[in-house]
């Protein structure tokens, strides 16, 4: 193979520090979260993603707010809290106590968004709104005064290590639009099926947060897998199959 030297070499290489990586806690060892949590900070991560999950809202179950309390007495990054449970409004502040930075929410999971982002901004949190991938962005267009952060889910959520679904990456770019016709500071972020192959193409399309999982917590090494996400890999992955050797 040819190592690429000089500008390649450095365009292979570029840094993109205004790209925020949030792994998601839910893909890393439930034995150890304290030790995970400590590791992936250590590693470089910018925010931790903690997926709340209520077996209603989707078919799965992670924990509540006494995990993330006990999280937030391991590492001091920003708490990236993404809500899967309906309702949301009766649960805002446990997990504002807990240690939450930033709480999101699903405008299906309750009548008044709304109101659900006044009364996280309320709690002294930012707040955040989630579009499933059939949820339009015609969902967040009248409450973009009232949110910090639109989360793109680019798979179904409810489950780490599902694959990415292109079908969203159009929809990153209008939101990308939205937002800056806005002229406000608003997070735009990426959920599910984030890889180091995937990534390029979410950042391409506008989005400024990546939360990854199985691409973090599923690598041998953390900060490896950050810096691959960032774009910054020594080993940037490949498109094309490696050269057959005769035997
Ligand atoms: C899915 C969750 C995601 C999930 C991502 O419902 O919201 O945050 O943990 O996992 P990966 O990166 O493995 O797709
Ligand atoms: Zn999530």
């Amino acid at each position: 193979m040819v190592v690429p030297t000089g500008p390649l070499r450095q365009n292979l290489n570029v840094v993109r520090p205004s790209v925020r990586i949030a792994p998601s806690i839910l893909a890393a060892d439930f034995a150890r979260l304290g030790e995970e949590a400590r590791a992936v900070a250590a590693a470089g991560a910018d925010w931790l993603h903690l997926d709340i999950m209520d077996g209603h809202f989707v078919p799965n179950i992670s924990f509540g707010p006494a995990v993330v309390k006990a999280l937030r007495r391991e590492v001091a990054i920003p708490f990236d809290v993404h809500l899967m449970i309906a309702p949301a409004d009766p649960y805002l502040a446990a997990f504002a106590e807990a240690g939450a930075d930033l709480i999101s929410v699903h405008p299906e999971a309750g009548p008044h968004l709304h109101r659900t982002l006044q009364t996280i901004r309320g709690l002294g949190k930012r707040a955040g709104v989630v579009l499933n991938p059939a949820t339009p962005v015609q969902a967040v267009e009248h409450v973009l005064d009232l949110a910090d952060l639109i989360l793109v889910m680019t798979v179904n959520p409810g489950f780490g290590g599902q694959s990415f679904l292109e079908s969203q990456l159009p929809k990153i770019a209008a939101l990308r639009r939205m937002i800056d016709a806005t002229g406000r500071e608003i997070a735009l972020q990426v959920d599910g099926g984030v890889t180091a192959e995937t990534a390029p193409r979410c950042i391409a399309a506008g989005a400024d947060v990546l939360v990854a999982g199985t691409a973090v917590f599923g690598a041998p090494d953390y900060a490896a897998a950050l810096a691959a996400l960032r774009g910054n890999s020594e080993s940037p992955p490949s498109r094309s199959p490696p050269p057959r050797h005769a035997a």
